[in-house]
């Protein structure tokens, strides 16, 4: 099993260029189940994720393409793929594919709009807490959908001439549920209006690319959003927009090893709660244009309390990679995260390289300490794992993080983007 090995020290130096966004290139690759034409996206990344959903789409009929031509952006490829799923072949989502991430449980929207059923496994995913299914059944429910529990399944059914259009308020903001809504109601009859809808980019993204196949959707950004049904929807060619996550990700990194890095094909807009903290932190961040320079010359890391929130608010994503930051901050802060219960595991991890964390239900305290030690760590989540990335390029000596599958889920070429900048990070295959 492949581990990451990170020699600590170097600042980094250079141009990162920043690949598509995953969480929004698998809403987006679903969403390609909603039409028999072809869906092509341009700007897809390279990661285990879209890999794994590929294979479902294709188990559900979709034929599926990528570009022989890779389009150059920067020192990185990004990838052009085409999806048709002339016919669905099977509305079964089984949960030897669907385990592997949860994700893939958002096929039961388009599937239950085009084909009237859906039978999907309930899903797998990171260990970041319980993450129950509720909201997508409530929601569903209210477009007419009929929905029971069967061995490990969901099994639903739209009413005879297919989903109606209904008002409908989310009890809590969940972005994966306002995905699945929104792209079922796309094709219900009559209107439907979504209420506390999830904000974040991602969601504008889908409803950008599903009004260029035809949809009717307004709102989407705001916490309503409303759907007017159409009968079919067609084909699109749609960019994938940029990470944020991978975004935050380079910028905490730089303001961690000092330096000054150009973060290019991304958009300032996309983060500002996270790049203000950074700031706050010390960095000195500028967009440029097409990009984001993040600078970090002398002075310290200052302590800086966060507390993670939907989309404006500081994103949970970004949340292990801000402790990893902290751990040697000049100070105490604190880190509360309100989305998931159990995103804390990198925690003991962090302090296996020497940090001071203490932690008190949902929030962290970080004592600053003035050096981190290498160490042998250990991925547990996809986010989680490059906290310790970041923690390792700037602790004496090497640190050594093992299962970095979870990274590769969602960080493409993570050590090539980090190497050509200066740092010594090398992938280490047993
Ligand atoms: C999306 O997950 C992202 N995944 C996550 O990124 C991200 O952490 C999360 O949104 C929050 O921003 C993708 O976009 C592929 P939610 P999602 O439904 O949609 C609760 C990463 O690292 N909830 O917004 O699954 C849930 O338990 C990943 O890239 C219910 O209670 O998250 C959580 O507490 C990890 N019932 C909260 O809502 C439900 O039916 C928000 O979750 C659904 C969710």
């Amino acid at each position: 099993m492949d581990r990451i090995r990170i020699r600590g020290g170097n600042e980094l130096h250079g141009i990162i260029p920043i690949s598509g966004a995953k969480n929004a290139a698998l809403p987006l690759m679903i969403a390609s189940l909603l039409t028999d034409d072809t869906l092509t996206l341009e700007n897809v990344p390279h990661l285990a994720d879209v890999e794994q959903l590929i294979r479902i789409l294709g188990n559900h009929g979709a034929d599926i393409s990528v570009n022989g031509r890779r389009e150059r952006q920067g020192e990185s490829y990004a990838r052009t793929v085409h999806f048709t799923s002339r016919n669905i072949v099977d509305t079964t989502a089984p949960y030897e594919l669907v385990s592997k991430m949860r994700a893939s449980f958002w096929v039961i929207g388009p599937l239950l709009a085009r084909e009237g059923k859906a039978r999907v496994s309930l899903p797998g995913g990171c260990a970041i807490g319980t993450r129950p299914v509720d909201l997508f059944i409530e929601g569903l429910s209210a477009l007419g959908a009929r929905i029971e529990i069967d061995g490990g399944y969901i099994n639903a059914a739209a009413p005879e001439g297919g989903l109606i259009g209904a008002r409908y308020v989310f009890p809590k903001v969940s972005v994966g549920a306002t995905h699945v809504l929104m792209m079922a109601a796309t094709l219900a009859r009559g209107t439907t209006v979504i209420g506390n809808a999830a904000r974040e980019p991602e969601v504008v993204d889908l409803a950008n690319c599903l009004n260029a196949m035809g949809a009717k959707i307004t709102g989407a950004g705001t916490s309503t959003i409303t759907i007017e049904g159409v009968t079919s929807l067609s084909g699109a060619r749609h960019r994938v927009l940029p990470d944020r996550i991978e975004t935050g990700t380079y910028a905490m990194a730089v303001a961690m090893a000092g330096g000054d890095v150009v973060l290019e094909g991304t958009d300032a807009a996309l983060l500002d709660t996270a790049l203000e903290a950074i700031r706050r932190a010390g960095a000195e961040i500028t967009p440029t244009e097409g990009g984001i320079r993040v600078r970090r010359n002398g002075g310290g890391i200052k302590p800086v309390d966060i507390v993670t929130d939907p989309f404006p608010g500081f994103p949970t994503d970004l949340q292990a990679q801000f402790m990893g930051l902290m751990t040697r901050s000049n100070g105490v802060s604190h880190i509360t995260e309100t989305i998931f219960e159990n995103r804390f595991m990198h925690v003991q991890e962090l302090a296996r390289l020497g940090a001071r964390i203490s932690l008190s239900g949902q929030t962290a305290k970080i004592e600053g300490v003035a050096r981190l030690k290498g160490a042998p760590v250990m991925a547990t989540d996809l986010r989680a794992s490059v906290s310790l990335v970041i923690a390792g390029l700037v602790a004496e000596g090497d640190t050594m993080v093992s299962r970095v599958y979870h990274l590769d889920r969602g960080f493409e070429r993570l050590e090539e983007k980090l190497t050509r900048c200066g740092a010594e990070v090398e992938r280490v295959s047993d």
